[in-house]
């Protein structure tokens, strides 16, 4: 993924202005300069991959169910954007598919992180992978997660694909830890990042996008201590930053 800039990752989606992994979101990201998709996957009762953040469906969606108990006809007719503004009532919990059909024939990054750990949900990694394949999406592709079982498995069953690890507290060399599972990705959490060690891991091949950065002061000292990408809710001011240098 050769990029002479950080890569500017919409975390949700432009989640700063729209209800969050909403294909609103997604669309407004590309809009607001981004060139990289953060999205959250889970599966349903029947198997489907969606885009949502929590594993019910209460915050966003005002029902109190889990993802993993509804199918997904069901969930199409839930209201996932009311409870952010009454001008996105409507909007729906997309499928993985429809965000790969909305980056087709752009260069936009897909981060997609596996939220399972909390709901084991069976083959998951596959079925992901199954998705990136079929879209010819593997060269665009980060997956990530906190769950780095998962992550393990993905280098395994395809190691074409980059694997991002999530992490919130410092580690000690992360990026011999990413190294020793085949990742090629840092995600940490954007306190624990240190311009002495990104070059460190950069030379070793690894990568480093840190979440989730709002704040242009934080975004200036991460692009100066030479992130690879920043994972935003703001698209739009990492894209103006990036537009002075
Ligand atoms: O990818 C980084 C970030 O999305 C991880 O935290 O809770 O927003 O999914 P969360
Ligand atoms: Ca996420």
């Amino acid at each position: 993924m050769p990029n002479s800039q950080p890569i500017n990752f919409a975390h949700r989606g432009a989640s700063g202005y729209c209800p969050e992994n909403t294909m609103a979101a997604f669309a407004k990201a590309l809009e607001l300069g981004a060139n990289g998709i953060e999205t959250d996957v889970q599966m349903t009762k029947d198997g489907r991959l969606v885009l949502i953040h929590d594993e019910t469906l209460k915050r966003t969606a005002g029902a109190d169910v889990w993802v993993k108990d509804i199918t997904f006809d069901e969930l199409q007719k839930l209201d996932a954007g009311s409870w952010y503004d009454e001008r996105f009532a409507g909007e729906r919990v997309p499928a993985l598919e429809e965000l790969l059909e909305l980056v087709r024939g752009t260069d936009t990054i897909v981060n997609i992180e596996l939220k399972n750990g909390l709901v084991p949900y069976p083959e998951l990694e596959s079925k992901v992978i199954a998705a990136v394949r079929e879209f010819k999406w593997e060269d665009r592709t980060i997956i990530s997660s906190f769950n780095h079982y998962s992550l393990a498995l993905c280098n395994q069953l395809a190691p074409e694909i980059a694997t991002g690890v999530l992490y919130m507290e410092g580690l000690y060399r992360p990026w011999e830890y990413a190294a020793a599972f085949g990742a090629s990705a840092l995600h940490p959490y954007r306190y624990t990042v240190k311009a002495e060690w990104v070059a460190e891991a950069a030379a070793k091949g690894i990568s480093c996008n840190p979440f989730t950065v709002n704040e242009p002061d934080e975004m200036i000292r991460l692009i100066e201590a030479g992130v690879s990408g920043i994972i935003t809710d703001y698209p739009d001011r990492l894209a103006a930053l990036l537009r002075r240098n």
